[in-house]
């Protein structure tokens, strides 16, 4: 991989992302321009030299008359680094605090919303399992990313990373048996078809779709730090119109509702894993 710069000058170089954003969103309807502008701007010349081209102008060019490129610049734009169990403190609290009170629903939805590959949900299957109330509870798993997507619905994990999954699983307080989640396939495991069954799947843009059911619990972690600071305030605008009262709402370490207009309507059930309950 050639990790040398473009030789285009920076100024120039922000116009060709910004004309390319302006490109994409009036020809596919996928709006990136409220993303943080750094990471947009490194990962859009991963995909200018991913796709073997000298400029983010040749890019525009490719992607507008080409979905597959298209589709392309999306994954490329679209981080989906996870784990299961990412920062087992969360899945503890998660555990502790917000399961016990799960118990009192007739009927449970949960909204992974920018799921990636799946982790995150089969995390939560495994934990609701665990307290008997999988059955109870349907999983709605969103993301941007159609690639992302269909990884997570195949659910196929390497042996290296399962290791590391049934460390944070112990980390976050499992005391089960972690490889029994997972159908053994030469050096990889497959979730388990029991721990899929209420889980739906799906694509779904959070910055310009909008709500489309009423949760008792939404997580939205490592999604919104890739965005603006008035991208963050509609999303987090979304979560709320979708978050049922008294709903918990878990963020990733490195977001926050704090100083957000919707602060005051939030309890702060635990500070450090960014767990809020909707008080109204
Ligand atoms: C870093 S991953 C976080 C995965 C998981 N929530 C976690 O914390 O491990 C961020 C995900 O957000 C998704 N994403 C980015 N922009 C999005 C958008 N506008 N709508 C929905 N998902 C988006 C990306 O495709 C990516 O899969």
């Amino acid at each position: 991989m050639d990790f040398s710069p473009l030789t285009t000058p920076p100024d120039v170089e922000a116009l060709e992302i910004d004309l390319l954003l302006e490109g994409v969103h009036r020809r596919y309807g996928f709006d990136f321009r409220g993303y943080a502008s750094a990471t947009l701007h490194r990962r859009v010349q991963h995909c200018v030299r991913a796709e073997g081209l000298a400029t983010v102008s040749a890019l525009q060019e490719r992607v507008l008359r080409d979905a597959a490129a298209f589709e392309r610049l999306v994954s490329c734009l679209s981080i989906s680094v996870t784990e299961m169990f990412r920062d087992p403190p969360f899945y503890a609290a998660l555990r502790e605090r917000i399961i016990p009170t799960l118990r009192t629903y007739p009927f449970i939805r949960v909204w992974h919303a920018g799921c990636a590959t799946g982790e995150e949900v089969y995390s939560m299957a495994i934990l609701l399992a665990e307290a008997d109330l999988l059955g109870r509870a349907r999983l709605y798993a969103t993301d941007i990313s159609a690639h992302a997507l269909q990884r997570a619905q195949d659910g196929i994990y390497s042996a290296e990373r399962l290791d590391l999954y049934a460390r944070n699983y112990r980390e976050a307080g499992g005391t089960g048996d972690f490889a029994s989640y997972f159908t053994q396939q030469y050096d990889r495991g497959i979730v388990r078809a029991d721990l899929r069954h209420n889980i739906i799947w799906g694509q779904h843009n959070l910055v310009t779709d909008g709500s489309f059911n009423e949760f008792h619990v939404i997580l939205c972690r490592n999604v919104l730090i890739y965005f603006d600071r008035d991208l963050q305030e509609r999303v987090y605008g979304l979560l709320d119109e979708s978050l049922a009262a008294r709903g918990t709402l878990g963020l990733g370490r490195h977001e926050t509702l704090d100083f957000t207009p919707l602060a005051r309507r939030y309890q702060t059930l635990d500070p450090r894993e960014k767990l809020y309950r909707r008080t109204a």
